[in-house]
């Protein structure tokens, strides 16, 4: 599929995004180890969640769709998963495959996982390494780094105490899924605080770690009870809404009940220090906790430090909740670099066009994780706003934007990643003349109505068109 895009004159109105992809792959892995019945509202159909309830249906949790987003799952406990029938396909989800790998860890049977061509080149030693220390048993492509791969769990698997080389929740989380089947406790060290959906959803659940800055720990023999977990927008989606309305055309608009987390809210804080108005109307509620962090603002620069949020506190169990009102402005360019970059990892694509609409050099740097996403993001972003006219270069870890330029319309290509074909589409609003962007139908993998979405607010500039 390709969509043609023209340039828009006004962004208005208020868009809903769909659920946090993050936080729905948690919600339906929980649910499918605890006891009892998990409720989950708002829990998004993209083609990596449901990924996710195949994979746990398959093991054999019992996943009921109510309607649309609204699932119940009942849960198999600790002891009650079986063996699949079949291998396991991931499909383009990291987090379905690293996630599953930590739960099959635990499990007294074999397992195989297998996924799409990006998803079988992407590393899974990351994971395998530390789980095979535990007792687990991998064998797979390139000695048990990529898929497909094979698991045996070992029950109960050793404690560990892991330093992981990077910073990436999709370790933490394997490996602290993998400790509920410990028999003594599991901790992980990361180099900068990674998202911690993993750790707010098992307090939730009523399993108790223990948080000392960068390291948690889980301590053996706790179960988890089945819960209500209302699933709120994605910030990684709405992220393409806030970049239009700061770069295009004439713009006010609002996303409605983004789940402003502090370990995902670095695109808010980038946007606001370049300059864009974005104002935060906190919601209350058990999902939605109403602390006002997108607010607060963390150190932009590489060396400043660690991102304050999250170090020495208790975790919350919950996610807390805002609509963001953004409207456009002039922007400035920044360096963007250290603990931020995990806080707005999946958001840098689209990070790079807002730095092409804004004055002056952004620098992005130590987001070299990013060649590891569901392509090269740093080479394809470049190569594409290239295409459209854009300054920018790659740099091994990042990316320097000189802007201001403007973007001439153009056809561009997504190379099969959804989320450089909708920070293409974002660009191309912005664009001078019409664009062309190829191979999109990736963008069901996280956004199903993004087209319709960006219509809604900017008439009819977005056509999908089929080949
Ligand atoms: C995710 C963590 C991030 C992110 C990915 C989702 C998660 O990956 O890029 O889209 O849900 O845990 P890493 O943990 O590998 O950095």
């Amino acid at each position: 599929m390709r969509i043609r895009v023209s340039p828009v004159a006004r962004l208005a109105g208020t868009v809903d995004v769909p659920g946090d992809k993050s936080i729905s792959h948690r919600a339906a892995l929980l649910g499918a180890i605890a006891e009892g019945r998990t409720e989950i509202s708002g829990f998004l159909e993209g083609e990596d969640c449901l990924a996710t309830l195949q994979a746990i249906r398959r093991l054999g949790a019992e996943v009921t769709r109510e309607g649309a987003g609204h699932y119940l799952v009942d849960g198999a406990g600790l002891d009650g998963l079986q063996e699949s029938a079949d291998v396991i396909d991931c499909g383009n989800s990291g987090t379905s495959a690293r996630l599953l790998l930590g739960v099959l860890a635990g499990q007294p049977f074999w397992s195989v996982l297998t996924g799409d061509a990006s998803l079988r080149s992407r590393p899974m030693g990351r994971v395998t390494e530390p789980l095979r220390r535990m007792g687990a048993t991998v064998f797979g492509r390139d000695d048990g780094r990529r898929l497909p791969l094979g698991v045996r769990g070992a029950r109960p698997l050793k404690g560990l105490e892991y330093t992981s080389p990077v910073a990436s929740a999709q370790v933490k989380s394997a490996l602290l899924l993998a400790g509920l089947w410990a028999e003594a406790p599991v901790s992980i060290e990361e180099p900068a605080l990674s998202r911690d959906h993993t750790e707010r959803m098992l307090a939730a659940f009523g399993v108790l770690f223990a948080r000392d800055g960068r390291r948690v720990t889980i301590h053996p023999g706790q179960r988890l009870r089945g819960q209500q977990v209302a699933v709120p927008a994605d910030i990684s989606s709405a992220a393409f809404f806030l970049v239009a309305a700061a770069i295009a055309g004439d713009a006010e608009i609002t996303v409605k009940n983004v789940g402003v987390n502090p370990t995902r809210t670095g695109l808010l804080d980038v946007l606001r220090a370049m300059g864009a108005s974005i104002e935060a109307i906190d919601h209350p509620g058990l999902w939605a906790r109403g602390r006002d962090d997108a607010r607060s603002r963390s150190p932009l620069g590489r060396g400043q430090g660690e991102a304050s949020h999250g170090e020495g506190r208790e975790t919350e169990p919950g996610e807390p909740t805002a609509d963001l009102v953004v409207t456009r402005s002039a922007l400035n360019g920044v360096d963007v670099g250290g603990a931020l970059i995990p806080r707005l990892i999946d958001e840098v694509p689209v990070l790079a066009v807002a730095a092409c609409a804004a004055g002056g050099v952004t620098r992005i740097r130590d987001a070299a994780e990013l060649r590891v996403k569901e392509s090269d993001r740093i080479h394809g972003i470049a190569r594409e706003l290239g295409r459209m006219g854009a300054e920018i270069r790659e740099l091994p870890d990042g990316l320097e934007i000189h802007g201001g330029r403007g973007l001439q319309g153009a056809t561009v290509d997504s190379g099969g990643d959804h989320r450089l074909a909708m920070a293409l589409v974002v660009a191309a609003l912005a664009a001078a003349g019409p664009s062309v962007v190829e191979d999109t139908q990736c963008i069901e993998t996280s956004f199903p109505g993004f087209v319709q979405a960006v219509n809604g607010l900017a008439g009819t500039s977005c056509a999908a068109v089929e080949p």
